[in-house]
């Protein structure tokens, strides 16, 4: 989705854009390239991502920085390079190709590692830390929640039974023993485990809104936030937060004029969400769940009760 990405952003006033999850700075790159009028603050929990985006945006000193910081921690790092609000935000989120394809990082049931799935590696818990001391309920809820697993209740009753259970291998193996043979033909069982998993080690849906709510307050006038999502927990976030921010909160039934005096801050600007085209798809298999969504903020003569 990067050819969208940057005609989203093309037409942004000067300014700075937040890419609030840098990773390898793929997108940070062609942003930079192809927009003159931006400065770059690069995001990532991930010091290896830090790392990595540092070094790819070397070349663009003076209209590049990286730090590494959580989402939701916006204000802070605008304030770090003095600035209030951005003119632009990305929020591609999920694991990063690294992530996924490092071994010991252990997102991936393609490997067998550790468990671990830590996207900031200070933090203490890791998905071996749950899978070894949850209750069967609490995992069964879990891998009902985050990864709309059907099996959720059996697979957590294998995975307690089966304790110790270390590595992605060995849960891989755990949960592919207790889905029925139908549901080994389509596709790699574990998938939706693994997700409920790092959703919940990396507390994806807790600090996700709290980020766009700061990334909303902080979007100046003609300015975007483009946000790709990859499961549906995700894009249900975003577009509640979107749909609220431009209708304001409006509590007025729709095809009436507005009494309750809400204020529309941003304008949507797709109706739902984007699939990726079939040629990217061709090309990046991992595209396939991804949900494009993006808004422009309002100017202050366009912020009326609609
Ligand atoms: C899908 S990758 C982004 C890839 C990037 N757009 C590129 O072009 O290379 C997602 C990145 O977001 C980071 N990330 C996920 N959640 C985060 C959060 N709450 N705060 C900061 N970074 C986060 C991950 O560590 C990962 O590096």
């Amino acid at each position: 989705m990067l050819d969208e990405v940057l005609d989203l952003f093309r037409p942004v006033p000067a300014g700075w854009l937040v890419d609030a999850t840098v990773g390898g700075a793929g997108h940070a790159r062609a942003l930079l390239e192809a927009l003159p009028q931006i400065r770059l603050l690069g995001l990532d929990r991930d010091d290896e991502a830090v790392a990595a985006a540092g070094a790819a945006l070397a070349g663009f000193a003076g209209r590049a920085a990286v730090l590494r910081a959580r989402f939701d921690e916006i204000g802070d790092s605008l304030a770090h390079v003095g600035a209030e609000g951005a003119v632009g935000f990305l929020f591609d989120l999920g694991v990063s190709s690294h992530q996924f394809d490092t071994p010991e990082r252990g997102f991936s049931y393609r490997f067998d590692a550790p468990l671990d799935m830590r996207m900031d590696r200070s933090q203490g818990l890791t998905a071996a830390d749950i899978v070894a001391t949850w209750e069967e309920r609490r995992l069964a809820g879990l891998f009902a929640r985050h990864g709309e697993e059907r099996f959720a209740r059996r697979i957590a009753a294998a995975v307690v039974a089966a304790r110790p259970v270390l590595t992605t291998g060995r849960l891989a193996e755990v949960v592919a023993g207790a889905v029925p043979a139908a549901v080994r033909r389509r596709g790699h069982p574990a998938k939706r485990v693994f997700q409920a998993l790092r959703v919940e080690v990396n507390s994806e849906l807790d600090v996700l809104p709290v980020a766009l709510d700061a990334a909303l307050e902080r979007l100046l006038p003609g300015g975007r936030a483009v946000v790709i999502a990859y499961h549906s927990g995700e894009d249900r976030l975003v577009k509640e937060r979107f749909v609220r921010a431009s209708t304001g909160g409006c509590t007025c039934p729709p095809g009436l004029p507005c009494v309750c005096g809400a204020i529309p801050t941003v304008r949507l600007l797709k109706r739902g969400s984007r699939k990726p085209a079939p040629a990217e798809l061709a090309t990046n298999p991992r595209s396939e769940s991804a949900r494009l969504r993006a808004v422009e903020a309002l100017t202050p003569d366009e912020r009326r009760p609609r």
